[in-house]
């Protein structure tokens, strides 16, 4: 049988762990910074290309030889960093992995965004943007507490949209706090009247120790029921899918040629090193993730250490098990042949049980050529992912 294999070349993930506030309803690792200092800055990215010379230094047998295939500038908020950062960070990005990538994504808040920035970041080779919008209407914003209104959103895609990207990405989010369905289809007329080529669309989701959980536990914020928040998801996939989106995965809908190259990269098991606070990485078999607090990051960085909070060495029966509990995000599935090439079996005979009841509950249906999620199971596919994580 064959051990898990690396990808020849690489997705490198970068994340900027600064945003101008916090959201209340956010778990990523973030300090807010209001705007973020000059020199706090520098240091960052100092200490991200230092990251990345040790990493290359501790795993060179890994990593000679690559080439680069993605950058994801992803956060927090990277498009509070100027162009001349971003610049310095891909230049040495493409000289230790052999460069320039087919495709680098900057995320971005189109609310507190600097417009000058937007052709400034085009100049240094970024080839895609992903702007958080959320929503474009200022209740909404606000029960979000997020810091700009709809006009000002509008305002930094247009800028966005003027300079002309390869690749352009908006994210929304549905099943907020008193948000209706008619708000929503409006979100998705405009996004789709813009011309914008690739959304991103997650529920609401209650990460435990945000001010939002706090609050939903004292019932202090009302969300949308479960019934709501699905017929809510069926409504944006219907009309994505009559706008010509495909739906590549279950948050993620573009139209032909612009689906995220990198993101693809997650869901396929393809290696991506990830460099900065709590970024994480695959290669072959090693997994490993960054310490998540800012601090000790840098401590381990400025020690001469790599700043790691956990690494492991997957066992084929973990690759196995990331193979279905990944490839079912993805609309296309598992391929039967990629699966049989990588663990010399089909994937009946390593998680029969499992498939039988996924099949039973019709959460999941087949071909010849692969096992993807019913439409029921696009609703659901948290209960198909349970089944393939952990022992
Ligand atoms: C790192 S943020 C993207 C860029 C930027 N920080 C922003 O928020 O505008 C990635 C996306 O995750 C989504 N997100 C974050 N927390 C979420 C939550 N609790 N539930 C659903 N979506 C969430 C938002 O749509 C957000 O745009
Ligand atoms: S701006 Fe984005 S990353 Fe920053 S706190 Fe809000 S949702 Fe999280």
């Amino acid at each position: 049988m064959s051990a898990p294999t690396s990808s020849a070349d690489l997705g490198v993930y970068v994340h900027v762990p600064f945003c101008e506030r916090v959201c209340p309803y956010c778990d990523f690792a973030v300090d807010a910074v209001g705007r973020l200092e000059p020199a706090l800055e520098r240091a960052y990215v100092e200490l991200l290309l230092r990251e990345l010379e040790v990493t290359r230094a501790a795993l060179a047998n890994r990593l000679e030889t690559r080439v680069l295939a993605t950058v994801y500038f992803g956060g927090g908020t990277p498009s509070l960093l100027q162009a001349a950062s971003i610049e310095r960070l891909l230049g040495a990005f493409s000289a230790a992995f052999r460069g320039p990538p087919d495709e680098v994504t900057l995320e971005l808040n189109p609310g507190i965004l600097e417009c000058r920035r937007v052709p400034e970041y085009r100049a240094t080779g970024v080839t895609r943007l992903s702007v958080g919008l959320q929503s474009l209407h200022d209740t909404t914003l606000k029960r979000l507490g997020r810091a700009h209104k709809a006009a000002e959103a509008l305002r930094g895609l247009e800028a966005c949209l003027a300079v002309g990207f390869p690749s352009l990405s908006a994210d929304l989010i549905y099943a907020a706090p008193d948000q209706s369905e008619d708000e929503l289809l409006r979100d998705l007329e405009r996004v789709i009247d813009l011309g914008i080529p690739h959304v991103s669309a997650y529920a609401l989701t209650l990460e435990p120790g945000t001010p939002f959980a706090r609050a939903h536990a004292r019932g202090r914020l009302r969300l949308p029921s479960e019934d709501e928040s699905v017929r809510m998801g069926r409504l944006l996939r219907a009309r994505l899918a009559a706008a010509g989106y495909a739906q590549y995965e279950i948050s993620n809908f573009a139209r032909p040629g612009h689906r995220s190259r990198h993101n693809q990269r997650y869901w396929c098991r393809e290696d991506v090193l990830g460099l900065g606070v709590s970024a994480a990485s695959l290669l072959g078999e090693l997994r490993f993730q960054n310490l998540r607090a800012r601090r000790a990051w840098q401590s381990a960085l400025e020690a001469g250490r790599r700043p790691l909070a956990e690494a492991e060495s997957l066992s084929e029966e973990d690759a196995r098990r990331e193979t279905l509990y990944l490839g079912f995000r993805r609309l296309d599935g598992v391929s039967r042949a990629d699966y049989r090439r990588r663990f010399g079996a089909s994937p009946e005979l390593h998680f029969g049980a499992e498939l039988e009841a996924l099949r039973s509950l019709g959460l999941v249906c087949e071909s010849a050529s692969h096992l993807r999620l019913t439409e029921r199971g696009i609703l659901f596919a948290d209960e198909v992912f349970l089944r393939f994580v952990g022992r």
